[in-house]
């Protein structure tokens, strides 16, 4: 028999949720179908902030873009770097902590496959050569939260630039940490480890996508991917990998971390779209973390107008999911 094993926000609620509140939510809604739309303003009641306060990061002031502005409030800092999804550190929401032993420095970072010339790079000789600037951008999870974060960093094409692909490169694989001595996580067996993510050299190569190394202007948390994260706020937030260790220049279509899982549920290209619903959800609203105010949820989660040609050729893929 074969077990399919789910991400979190699929499994019963009584397994992601403190049990007084699923019960209460139960009580409410005596049914599991109207679900979704209620449990996470009620789990954020548990889930944000945490006991003690996290430690404090050094500041990482860059040139701000003005060019991305967010279009919506800033969410509040608490809330965006306390509710995360991390699974090598565990399945639920609240791993700030848990993540405070991941290992960031030195770090460093392999450039591999189709390239001039494969090397690693360590991660400060990296930042020499690229200049860091802070873009404010939506970030859209699948499982409909959303937050508006300052992110600091610099363009994915710089590093394609540097890397120096062959022709014959079509898409870039990467490959995040998996260290079993700091991820609990990496103890749940059915889980694909390492996690992995893709896209093509054409969206790497788009303004928007970006790698981050902070957050509303200091080092990123380690609970968000420290010390080097993708940000591709025109998809799901599943393909934006955290903790990258690797980037490598591949031929054929990476399958990245939950369409190993799930691929009947996590694609490829999980490009926001809020008329193709997740086979179990609805995506046409999404909750904004810090207010829980719901609003409805915008194509590319809003950024079309730098994306939306470079899929006008491929009408026969499951763009959306
Ligand atoms: N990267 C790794 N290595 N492991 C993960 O579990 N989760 C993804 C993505 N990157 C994940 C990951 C998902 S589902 C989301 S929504 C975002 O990270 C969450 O980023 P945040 O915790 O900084 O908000």
């Amino acid at each position: 028999m074969r077990i399919i094993h789910r991400p979190d926000w699929t499994i019963s609620e009584a397994r992601v949720t403190p049990e007084a509140v699923a019960l209460a939510r139960r009580t409410l809604l005596g049914g599991a179908g109207a679900a979704l739309a209620i449990r996470p303003a009620a789990a954020q009641l548990s889930w944000f902030g945490t006991a003690k306060p996290l430690p404090a990061r050094p500041p990482l002031p860059a040139r701000h873009d003005p060019q991305f502005t967010g279009g919506r409030p800033l969410t509040p800092e608490e809330a965006a770097i306390t509710y995360n999804n991390f699974y090598e550190f565990g399945t639920d929401k609240n791993i700030a902590w848990a993540a405070q032993t991941l290992p960031v420095s030195p770090w460093n970072i392999e450039i591999a496959g189709l390239v001039a010339k494969p090397r690693t790079i360590a991660l400060e000789d990296l930042l020499k050569q690229e200049s860091l600037e802070e873009r404010i951008y939506r970030h859209r999870c699948v499982e409909a939260w959303a937050m508006t974060v300052p992110w600091t960093g610099f363009p994915l094409a710089a590093l394609v630039k540097l890397a120096d692909p062959l022709s014959s490169a079509r898409y870039l694989r990467f490959t995040t940490l998996a260290d079993r001595k700091a991820m609990p996580g990496l103890e749940q067996p059915w889980y694909p480890w390492p996690y992995i993510e893709g896209v093509t050299m054409a969206e790497a190569t788009n303004e928007l996508a970006f790698l981050s190394l902070g957050m509303y202007g200091k080092i990123i948390p380690k609970q968000d991917g420290a010390p080097i994260r993708l940000t591709l706020p025109w998809k799901y937030g599943f393909k934006s990998a955290k903790s990258i260790v690797k980037v490598e220049f591949v031929e054929k279509r990476p399958v990245g971390f939950w369409q190993q899982v799930q691929g009947n549920e996590y694609g490829f290209w999980a490009n926001v779209n809020p008329a193709v619903p997740h086979p179990r959800w609805s995506q046409a609203q999404e909750r904004l973390l810090g207010t829980n105010e719901m609003v409805p949820t915008q194509i590319w989660n809003g950024y079309g107008k730098y994306v939306a040609e470079l899929y006008a050729g491929l009408k026969n893929e499951r763009l959306f999911m």
